[in-house]
């Protein structure tokens, strides 16, 4: 076979992208009768970027089904924020290969942050052939054309330029209640630790005209909930010029009446007193928000190119729980940073201890190639590693279940999403401040907001009853 080179495919300039797609149509009987499976992995960005990718397929005339026998495509995409994402792809990939070695002309397709990464595409590429389509985060616009002309070669597309940012783009979304609203691609943090610049490129913000045309247009859809996606939302606009800040954009999305606005992810760094205030003020605005710490020592935010000390990260947080009534804050902690001393994670600790977060994804440190700290020497042992994500663990888990605790017996309103896993005559959904919760009585309301008297709490979800 063939292999194409994922060099000269990334050398395209931006010109030579240029001419592309939006507005094609295409048919839709040309895969009639044949389906396709997708496998998402890794944050919200890419499962809304699923929601694009299955809306192109279906465009095509395919239609979805979960059994990877069944699928006449199936398409991977793929996380690369830490080596155990890259593990889970290559585990599943087996099953692929074993699916494909029954029927010949299944099409297998990876997209998504790790067909961004030179090396591993590379490797992939000619470790599994019967890989047949490759593309970038920034090519998920080209999908339908790669499909239709893939039966000539293996082939891949993946820009390193920037990608553009597109309108107008048609989503099969996940939920008819809640929506992702893409306001932000990219990073421009360049936290020392993170594949993400690399993977998503620089930050480019939507036009807010257009964000607030689509929020618009999913209320009338009668949508309820939209969050707002982007690497680092406080940093909206900046990019562009005249622009709304993040603060504005937040109120002009409560002003089109949708019930819930929600946004991840937040850096402490750009988080101002404009945003603090219009959250607080604004009911339709969730007083929930994902701050994360990263770590709780000053020599380990240094090292990280985080630029906060631990002292300005709590004054922020203060700040936020005292001006925002019962808001509740989740965080992402990473252990094991090399040079982490045992005084640098009981920084992490203390701060643990004095924010008391509702809840915190805490990760064992990856070194990811091509960043600045998978040059510094990875010296803490793995033992060490996950002793210390043991114990952080234990407190996190700890102070979720108090915060959850103390909701027993209280009214919270909850928008109900769909049948639970619970039982069922349950159903789930989540409070203002993002709580899981399974509720009995309510199998009639799917899709709205309704108050529920919580009977039970634990530390990752809980359980209520419908208010009559
Ligand atoms: N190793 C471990 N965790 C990481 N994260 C990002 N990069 C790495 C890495 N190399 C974590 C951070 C981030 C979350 C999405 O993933 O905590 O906030
Ligand atoms: Fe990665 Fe830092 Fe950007 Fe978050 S802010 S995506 S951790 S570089």
């Amino acid at each position: 076979m063939n292999l194409p080179d994922i060099k000269e495919a990334r050398k395209r300039s931006k010109k030579e992208v240029e001419h592309i797609y939006l507005d094609q149509h295409y048919d839709n009987s040309t895969f009639k009768n044949k389906k396709y499976f997708l496998r998402t992995y890794g944050c919200q960005m890419n499962v809304h970027d699923s929601e694009e990718i299955a809306a192109r397929l279906e465009s095509l005339g395919f239609k979805e089904t979960e059994e990877l026998d069944d699928a006449d495509i199936i398409i991977l995409n793929t996380c690369a924020i830490r080596e155990n994402a890259h593990d889970k792809l290559y585990g599943f990939l087996g099953r692929c290969k074993h699916a494909k070695s029954i029927d010949k002309n299944k099409i297998i397709g990876i997209c998504g942050c790790m067909a961004q990464e030179e090396g591993v595409v590379n490797e992939l590429m000619k470790k599994h052939p019967y890989v047949d389509i490759v593309f970038g985060t920034h090519n998920i616009h080209e999908l339908q054309d790669l499909i239709l002309e893939r039966s000539k070669k293996q082939n891949i597309r993946v820009y390193s330029c920037e990608g553009d940012v597109y309108e107008n783009i048609e989503y099969k979304r996940d939920s008819s209640v809640k929506a992702w609203v893409n306001i932000q691609y990219g990073c421009d943090k360049f936290c020392t630790y993170c594949i993400v610049p690399y993977t998503r490129g620089k930050q480019r913000s939507r036009k807010s005209k257009e964000i607030i045309k689509e929020v618009k247009d999913l209320v009338k859809k009668g949508y309820k909930e939209v969050t707002l996606l982007g690497q680092n939302v406080n940093a909206y606009g900046k990019d562009l010029e005249d622009e709304l800040s993040f603060a504005e954009l937040l109120q002009s999305v409560a002003d089109t009446g949708i019930e819930r606005v929600r946004f991840v992810t937040s850096h402490p760094w750009d988080f101002t007193d404009d945003m603090i205030d219009t959250i607080a003020k604004n009911d339709n605005i969730m007083n929930y928000i994902h701050l994360p710490l990263q770590s709780g020592s000053d020599n380990i935010l240094k090292r990280m190119g985080r630029r906060y000390t631990k002292k300005e990260y709590l004054e922020l947080f203060n700040k936020i729980k005292d001006r925002i009534e019962d808001v509740a804050v989740t965080t992402d902690i990473i252990v094991g940073f090399p040079n982490e001393t045992e005084e640098d994670f009981n920084d992490t600790l203390d701060v643990v201890n004095t924010c008391k977060y509702d809840s915190a994804f805490t990760f064992i440190y990856s070194p990811r190639e091509g960043t600045p700290a998978a040059k510094m020497e990875d010296n803490i042992d793995m033992k060490t590693k996950e002793e210390r994500l043991q114990k952080l663990n234990e407190l996190v888990n700890k102070y979720s279940l108090e915060n959850n605790k103390k909701l027993e017996g209280k009214i919270v309103k909850v928008l109900v999403e769909g049948t639970s896993e619970k039982g069922e005559n349950k159903v789930f959904g989540y409070t203002e401040t993002m709580k899981l919760v399974n509720v009995s009585n309510a199998k009639e309301d799917i899709g709205k907001i309704i108050d529920v008297k919580i009977t039970d709490a634990k530390s990752f979800s809980l359980d209520g009853e419908k208010c009559k």
